[in-house]
């Protein structure tokens, strides 16, 4: 894993945003796995402020959503399929053939989780996977005590998920959401966290033991996970002052390499 840890919550929106950016220039028809909540705000304001300065083009991208509350009208503002049309999907070109987001209203449950996944497979994988991370570190709606392995499946929400998502232990008790095998499929991995009140879910993912009570800390096992978090986020790290060393001397690995030959 990488841990890089930035000043404010500013910046990290920025670092993520800048890689997704240089991503979809790179690869235009990039599959990208995208997540919701009060965190990613930031990361699609620069996405669309990018988009209408830069010219960035959507048109080709392939996109896969984590997660969508079961039982509510897809129009409702608490669902994701709102959320993603308000702050992004309608302000960029993006194909809406190419977006994907689990049913708020499945005929079937199991089948529209296996659709999505043979979704994702059939688009090739996911190139780049965004996360937020839960105050119990949760990703995507996999709650702790989910199976490391799980596909996309429903889960019951906890009430501490609840809270968070609603202010009040009331609103949809049920979600879909990608697994954690889903998600551990991903070719690359981008984790953002902001403030205080993540900050001990981040020290469990990060320096914990690998448990399904904290289900992020799997991303230790990850090939190319990277952590971006704001001081706040980073500030229960026992090793935060080596990570922010390992980021500042960073690119003088390649000079030590060019020397030695
Ligand atoms: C929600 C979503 C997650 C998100 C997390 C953090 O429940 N299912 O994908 O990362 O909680 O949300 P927020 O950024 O609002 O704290």
């Amino acid at each position: 894993m990488e841990i890089i840890i930035l000043p404010s919550y500013k910046q990290v929106s920025h670092e993520v945003s800048r890689r997704i950016i240089l991503s979809v220039r790179k690869n235009p028809g990039l599959v990208l796995g995208l997540a919701t909540g009060k965190t990613m705000l930031g990361v699609y304001q620069n996405l669309v402020s990018t988009y209408q300065k830069e010219n960035i083009d959507f048109s080709q991208v392939i996109t896969f959503n984590l997660d969508e509350y079961i039982g509510l009208s897809p129009n409702d503002p608490l669902s994701f399929h709102s959320y993603m049309k308000e702050n992004f999907f309608s302000k960029i070109n993006i194909n809406p053939e190419n977006t994907h987001i689990l049913p708020t209203q499945p005929n079937d449950i199991e089948d529209a989780c296996r659709e999505f996944e043979n979704l994702i497979k059939k688009s090739g994988g996911i190139d780049l996977q965004i996360l937020g991370i839960g105050r119990e570190g949760h990703i995507g709606f996999n709650e702790p005590s989910s199976s490391l392995q799980a596909r996309t499946r429903v889960k019951t929400l906890t009430k501490t998920t609840l809270r968070d998502n609603f202010g009040l232990e009331k609103g949809p008790r049920f979600a879909l959401t990608m697994g954690i095998g889903t998600i551990m499929d991903s070719n690359q991995i981008l984790l953002m966290a902001s403030g205080k009140v993540k900050a001990q879910a981040i020290a469990r993912a990060v320096e914990g033991p690998l448990s399904s009570s904290c289900p992020a800390s799997i991303l230790q096992f990850h090939r190319d996970a990277k952590i971006i978090l704001d001081r706040q986020a980073a500030s229960l790290l026992k090793r935060k002052d080596y990570y922010k060393w390992v980021w500042k001397h960073k690119n003088e690995v390649n000079d030590v390499i060019k020397d030695k030959k």
